[in-house]
């Protein structure tokens, strides 16, 4: 095993129908973005290289990961598109493929994603769609996009319809994950990375929950080694998950405790929540209902309750959550759908409950979710 590839965590994706698996390399290294020029040469061989990133993130590190591209020789040129989710849309999309255009990108050239979640899903969609789809290096700085986006594949844009109906699976070639960038993140920002840490240590790993709990200041300090470590440990779980579900269909749904409820209040406060803060009231909720019908065991949402406030994250939907919007925003997706609302539900923590048919979620009740998310002042 060589020395770049001692930190590298291996994923792989069945790509779109017909497009096979494809397998790639996640380095989680601290200074990694000083080694970019060397480390995607070899990950991902390009003519030109479009870095995208968004106005503040090339403000903070735009010219010096383009100075780690060019002293190793590689061509590069920062393309830059407005900070904030409201910014990923098809109007960016556009106007990022139109410069593109312009710029002579061609078939042999990548697309580099120096960002968080946003610039990830914005130019990853762009490298999906660019020319039919151009390679892919994700650059994330953002412990939301170290963690979550650098693993799936997912990408796609925001419209007034819905977040992420308009998407594609375009699988990076390559992810450089450097926890030091996370020294300048705002703590909010750093939370909403937690949270989804926090659930896939309450969903699938007791002992990750309870390194979270441990390590939290120091994450908040912006220590280094218990940032790589946290990033290394939630990404080898995700990957896990995601090659369980390879044979085992379905079982992906464990990666969503939390999100049922997490994804509506999102919609229902009209994106005022950050990504986290959403997941993590909706993990209160879920752990509450599964409580109040005996799937989960008594405790686990006090416990999860304590573990997210430790992290400065919601631990209840809150009151500005409207319950008929609530449950229109579910009717929708249901309709998009074409089934019913179903929710991931822990039978303890680390474990998530299989239902009496095999599936990893569960038909709850309306009147129980009322009940639990409203009928008590809150979650
Ligand atoms: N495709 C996937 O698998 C996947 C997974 C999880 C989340 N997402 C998406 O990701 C988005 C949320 O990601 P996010 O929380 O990273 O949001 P983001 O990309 O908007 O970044 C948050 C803010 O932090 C700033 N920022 C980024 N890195 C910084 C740094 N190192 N220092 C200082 N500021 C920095 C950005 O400019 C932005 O203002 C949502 O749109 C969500 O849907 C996608």
């Amino acid at each position: 095993m060589n020395e770049r590839e001692r930190d590298m965590i291996r994923c792989a994706v069945t790509a779109a129908a017909g497009r096979g698996r494809h397998e790639y390399g996640v380095l989680v290294r601290p200074g990694s973005l000083e080694e970019a020029g060397r480390l995607v040469r070899e990950g991902c061989p390009a003519r030109n290289y479009a870095l995208i990133s968004d106005s503040q993130v090339a403000e903070l590190y735009g010219e010096r990961a383009l100075d780690a591209l060019r002293r190793d020789g590689l061509a590069a040129q920062l393309f830059r598109f407005p900070a904030g989710e409201w910014n990923k849309t098809r109007e960016v999309w556009a106007e990022l493929a139109d410069r593109l255009l312009r710029a002579g990108l061609g078939h042999e050239d990548a697309v580099i994603a120096l960002g968080g979640g946003v610039a990830a899903d914005l130019a990853g969609f762009l490298a999906a769609t660019y020319l039919g789809g151009v390679p892919l290096v994700l650059v994330p700085t953002t412990l939301v996009a170290m963690l979550d986006s650098a693993v799936g594949g997912e990408t796609g844009l925001d419209t007034p319809g819905g977040k992420g109906v308009i998407g594609a699976r375009h699988a990076p070639a390559f992810v450089l994950a450097d926890p030091s960038l996370l020294s300048t993140l705002p703590d909010p920002q750093l939370a909403s990375g937690l949270a989804r840490a926090i659930q896939y240590g309450s969903a699938l790993d007791a002992g990750h929950l309870e390194a979270i709990a441990a390590n939290v200041e120091r994450y908040f300090a912006r220590e280094v080694e218990p940032l790589a470590a946290l990033v290394t440990r939630s990404l080898e779980l995700k990957v896990g998950a995601l090659s369980r579900d390879e044979r085992e269909a379905g079982y992906h749904k464990v990666l969503d405790f939390g999100r049922t409820v997490g994804r509506a209040v999102e919609a229902v406060a009209g994106y005022g929540w950050l990504y986290g803060e959403a997941l993590a009231a909706g993990m209160a909720a879920e752990a509450a209902v599964g409580e109040a019908l005996g799937v989960t065991q008594p405790g686990v949402t006090r416990r999860l309750r304590a573990v997210l406030e430790a992290a400065r994250l919601p631990a209840e939907a809150g009151e500005g959550l409207d319950e008929d919007r609530y449950f229109k925003v579910l009717e929708l997706e249901c309709r998009r759908r074409g089934s019913e609302t179903r929710y991931t539900l822990l039978s303890e923590v680390g474990r998530v409950a299989q239902g009496p048919d095999g599936r990893w979620t569960h038909h709850v009740p309306e009147g129980v979710v009322r009940e639990v998310l409203f009928g008590g002042g809150g979650v």
